[in-house]
């Protein structure tokens, strides 16, 4: 595709693509930096049995319904939303929001991947001079200056050129390979995790839960992380949905995706819970557990520098489909506003998320250190607002349209195309779109407002 034709649209060349590059987005640093910090945070199996049962109930419902928005309209997200009902172009604040949502998140997500590529350099020159990285590393390169913008920049630079290349070509290829990889690294480091003496306690601390454990604000994260864990909310399934072939079914493919996706979280947890235990570590270690918690891991095993290695470039390659997600729903609005190519729009896009990105990445230098708003750094609130405000808001409205406002036959008929009649799932998953999805996300931000007491 030559970069000056006026915009076509492309599309993913096979089901296994469309399956692998949704799960591609879905699967990311949320599997394996932002759940396991999360659940140590708040305290354990019990916010994972909250995040289960969000991800049946909201989540998988609010992807079917992004993908048969997205497919039946074959546009971006703010147009898909803007024209999906007659009449009714407010709807388009939904994509709008999302393109916003996009680059809030992309802006301590790149950090939060540059600390991932970071590692992948370090841990092999730790290899390399037979050193292994300890607790300080973490603190001195989230905490400096330079160092971790440049690698923000980098993975701008990285994603950026990717999603220039255009979507079959470049995000499919990207996601179709990689994806058996992350697997089996996972497998091996949980493997490792599950075989240290005292291990036990951070299986049971992932899987027995304690209910007097859970509070309005567990459940608020717990939803937080359903939404940004698929991907959903603000136009990226959406848009993904809109190149997903007619001989795709959308229920099945999505129920495959939410469950291959929180198999992988549950996989992360694994891995490192356990070990946090067997080394006498605290769950509640934030958003460096990640970092401090798997050189730990391997550190006492025959070539654990290597394994440490591993782990990282697995986790580099995860953050890289999620990425390009994120950053084609922006791009995809540009292109078909027409004003730009897609290499254009890939690097004013790319641009724009740097620039609100610096805030984000010096939160922990001593710099902005003590810059607050609303009592939260510029990295914490980025990830609040998007992750709990926005996303959950977005998907209410989701919720809402494809439930009592798009025509209701039309909507079947897109979602169930593959079948020749109404198949039960189908029937269901409507029902619960149409009365538990929204009450559920309703109560929980009412809730966390303060507005009601659960
Ligand atoms: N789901 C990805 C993860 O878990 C992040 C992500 C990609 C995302 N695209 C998104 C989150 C869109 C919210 C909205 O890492």
């Amino acid at each position: 595709m030559s970069t000056s034709a006026p915009p076509s649209r492309d599309a993913f060349a096979s089901t296994l693509g469309a399956f692998a590059a949704t799960l591609g987005s879905a699967i990311g640093l949320g599997n394996i930096w932002k759940f396991p910090y999360l659940t140590g945070s708040n305290g354990g199996a019990a916010f994972v049995l909250v995040y289960l049962l969000a991800v049946a109930f909201v989540g998988l419902p609010i992807l079917v319904v992004e993908h048969t928005i997205g497919r039946k309209m074959r546009l971006n997200a703010v147009h898909a939303y803007g024209t999906v009902v007659p009449g009714q172009k407010f709807w388009a604040g939904v994509g709008l929001a999302g393109v916003a949502a996009a680059v809030l998140i992309m802006a301590f997500y790149t950090d939060v991947a540059g600390w991932v590529f970071a590692y992948v350099y370090k841990s092999f020159a730790a290899f390399l001079s037979g050193s292994t990285l300890d607790s300080k590393t973490f603190g001195a390169l989230a905490g400096g200056s330079w160092e971790p913008l440049l690698w923000q920049a980098g993975v701008l630079v990285l994603t950026t050129a990717i999603i220039a290349s255009g979507v079959s070509k470049g995000i499919e290829k990207v996601t179709k390979t990689l994806m058996p990889a992350l697997f089996i690294l996972l497998i091996i480091c949980d493997i490792r995790a599950l075989t240290l003496p005292g291990a036990g306690a951070g299986v049971t601390y992932l899987f027995k839960p304690q209910l007097s454990k859970l509070s309005a604000s567990i459940v608020l994260y717990a939803l937080g992380l359903a939404f940004f864990k698929l991907s959903l909310g603000m136009g990226t399934m959406t848009t993904y949905g809109s190149y997903l072939p007619d001989d795709v079914r959308i229920v099945p493919n999505a129920a495959k995706v939410a469950l291959a996706d929180t198999g992988v979280s549950l996989l992360a947890g694994l891995a490192i819970f356990p070990a946090v235990f067997a080394f006498g570590g605290k769950p509640a270690g934030g958003p460096g557990l990640l970092f401090n918690t798997i050189p730990l891991i391997f550190s006492k095993m025959p070539l654990g520098g290597l394994f440490t290695m591993l782990f990282f470039v697995l986790t580099a390659i995860a953050t890289i489909g999620a990425m390009v997600s994120l950053i084609e729903v922006p791009v995809a609005w540009i292109i078909e506003k027409g004003h730009m190519t897609r290499r254009g729009a890939a690097i004013l896009t790319g641009v724009v998320m740097f620039a609100l990105g610096i805030p984000a990445t010096l939160s922990q230098n001593p710099l902005l250190a003590n810059v607050k708003l609303f009592g939260k750094s510029f990295f914490d609130l980025f990830d609040f607002a998007s992750s709990n405000v926005l996303l959950p808001l977005g998907g209410l409205a989701i919720a809402v349209l494809g439930g009592w406002f798009l025509s209701r036959p039309e909507f079947k008929a897109e979602m169930n195309k593959g079948y020749a009649t109404e198949p039960w799932h189908g029937r269901a998953l409507f029902g619960i779109l149409k009365f538990v999805t929204p009450i559920l996300i309703l109560l929980v931000l009412l809730s966390s407002l303060g507005v009601i007491k659960l």
